[in-house]
């Protein structure tokens, strides 16, 4: 029996109710394969300002350290919405958390489920075949950099009158471009062998350097893969029109956040998607979907992003690649056997094969 420490980050929202499915996922495929788990579990984001009045108290960070995997579901919430720069935001704990771990590596991958096909808005032909990494870098960029908001005496309206101003600022250094180059060139390796990097090289001087460091590791380290360079908006006009060609999608963080909600939109089905954060110590696994407060508390939230980002975590954590196989027959078995909950449901979805959060954790583990 091989024993992991697994620290939970039920966070907000539908949080709770899903974290608990993957929870049952992780128990009932490790019994299987020979894997124990034993969990710790804090508060994070708007549930941590309740408690305590910080969205990452500092114990957190310590408990996250020790353990050999995080598993969080998701944070923030209406509740605590404010553009005051003196009030805690939920969002402080994630941001936190990913700095404080170095998880400087987000995969995303996109995957089409047969099952869900008819889920996207986008036509048949169009999503045919799509299956992308988007790997986006998480401990850099303008998510990090300076900023400031201040009061100007003498500059900030039109006619040199006073008023606020704020900045934030895009800064990358050579290391930071260098190492998630990198993990995208591997990630490349093992799939279809081509690289998308993304930038807006012919505007910021980061994605001048940006450009410039990702060929240099190309041609240095990985000239067996194909690499192509794509400006940010041209990119996100072609993932929908084109999305089945892209197989490695690397970026700087905000357009990383902005394109991957773009990407997993191509799938229909935003439940569906998880994701990984890699560092050099211990990695973080969530759902790439927020925290849904307009439906939390009712039980009838999609588990299977949080199911699937334990299957990233068999994945990359734990080498455990029969589990993870496990998990993604198990997910896609349930979907083909007609089961949904309500948001991967539609016209054609008869009554009773529409199940709310718990039971859907259930048939997963049934197919297990
Ligand atoms: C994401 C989210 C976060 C981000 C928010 C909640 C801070 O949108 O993980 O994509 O912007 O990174
Ligand atoms: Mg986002």
């Amino acid at each position: 029996m091989i024993a992991y420490k697994i620290c939970l980050l039920p966070g907000d929202g539908i949080g709770p109710e899903i974290i608990a499915e993957g929870v049952k996922v992780l128990d009932a495929v490790g019994a299987k394969h020979g894997l124990t788990f034993a969990y710790t579990e804090a508060l994070i984001g708007g549930a941590a300002i309740d408690a305590c009045g910080e969205a990452l108290p500092a114990s957190i960070l310590e408990m996250a350290k020790a353990a050999d995997a995080v598993l969080l579901a998701a944070v923030g919430g209406p509740k605590w919405d404010t553009t005051d720069p003196d009030k805690p935001r939920p969002e402080q704990g994630l941001l936190g958390i990913r700095k404080g771990l170095q998880l400087y590596t987000n995969l995303r991958p996109v995957q089409i489920f047969d099952a869900l096909s008819g889920a996207s808005t986008l036509k048949p032909e169009v999503i045919e075949g799509v299956d992308l990494m988007m790997v986006r870098e998480l401990t850099g960029g303008v998510y990090f950099g300076r900023r400031e908001r201040f009061y100007d005496e003498a500059g900030a309206g039109v006619d040199g009158t006073p008023g606020q101003r704020a900045y934030d600022t895009m800064e990358y250094r050579e290391y930071e471009i260098d190492r998630i180059a990198r993990q995208a060139f591997e990630a490349a390796r093992k799939r279809r062998g081509k690289v998308t990097s993304v930038d807006k090289a012919n505007v910021l001087e980061s994605s001048r350097l940006w450009r410039e460091v990702v060929h240099r590791i190309h041609e240095e380290d990985y000239p067996d893969v194909e690499l192509e360079d794509i400006l940010v908006d041209n990119c996100a006009m072609q993932l929908i029109t084109r999305p089945a060609d892209f197989d490695v999608l690397v970026t700087e963080n905000m357009f990383g956040d902005i394109l991957s909600d773009e990407a997993a939109q191509i799938t229909g089905s935003l439940g569906m998607l998880a994701s990984a954060s890699l560092g050099d110590g211990t990695a973080l696994y969530e759902p790439s979907h927020g925290s849904a407060p307009d439906i939390a508390g009712q039980g009838i939230a999609n588990p299977l992003a949080q199911i699937l980002s334990v299957e990233m975590m068999l994945r990359y954590s734990f080498n455990a690649q029969e589990a993870a196989d496990d998990v993604r027959r198990a997910v896609t078995a349930v979907l083909d056997a007609g089961w949904r909950t309500g948001d991967i449901a539609d016209g054609a979805t008869p009554k009773e094969k529409v199940v709310d959060t718990s039971r859907m954790g259930d048939l997963v583990v049934d197919h297990l």
